[in-house]
């Protein structure tokens, strides 16, 4: 059985449209299914990306409502729909423990940097102020905290040479769109992840 994706989103999508098409020709058509695209944003150009692929794309938006008024009503959108995991793919908004309870260790988040030096949101921005020569894309599961869960895999971007912030996210896009789907693929196909395959996406690299 194949299982069921919810695919979280805020905006652009493109990590959603990878994993999308890894579900429908890719790496994950054995395994997985995208069952739907909910985006807290009216209007956000992820929305057309989904439904272009033929996912059903659900708006609930966050913006003022409560963050339990918001998140009953994400609950309520997926319960009936039987959802194995929730796919966090540039879903701006910080979940509370009402519903990552509700999925426990089920919600996968991307994270552009290494979640052990830096957490929350503009993570390229921050690789960009400090002049890295590297950063790494952080694929985890979504606990309590922000950016605090356990580490799924990571996969590091080269950054020598790259002139301004649109260079940089260019490079970490193209990292995140193959790492995002390949460590679904670690997770769904070998139950529940070991450290020595988290470390195994560590090989995939940009050059
Ligand atoms: C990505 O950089 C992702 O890592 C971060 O937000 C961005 C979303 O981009 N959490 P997209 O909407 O997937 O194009």
């Amino acid at each position: 059985m194949k299982a069921r994706l919810a695919i979280l989103i805020s905006g652009r999508g493109s990590n959603m449209r990878a994993i999308v098409e890894a579900c429908q020709e890719g790496i994950l058509t054995p395994l997985a299914e995208a069952v739907i695209v909910l985006c807290n944003k009216p209007g956000a150009a992820g929305l057309e990306v989904a439904r272009q692929a033929g996912v059903p794309a659900v708006v609930v938006p966050s913006k003022g409502k409560s963050r339990e008024a918001f998140e009953q009503q994400l609950l309520a959108t997926l319960q009936p729909l039987r959802i194995d995991l929730v796919v966090l793919a540039g879903f701006m908004r910080v979940l509370t423990p009402l519903f990552v309870h509700a999925y426990p260790q089920r919600i996968i988040n991307i994270h552009p940097a290494d979640t052990r030096a830096y957490q929350g949101a503009h993570a390229y921005t921050w690789a960009h102020e400090n002049k890295l020569t590297t950063t790494w894309i952080t694929v985890h599961r979504v606990d309590d905290g922000v950016d605090t869960g356990e580490v799924l895999g990571r996969a590091e971007v080269d950054l020598r040479g790259a002139v301004d912030l649109e260079e940089i996210q260019r490079r970490g896009l193209e990292v995140e769109h193959r790492l995002y789907p390949e460590v679904l693929r670690q997770l769904l196909s070998g139950g529940r992840m070991t450290r020595a395959t988290a470390l195994a996406t560590e090989s995939l690299r940009t050059r």
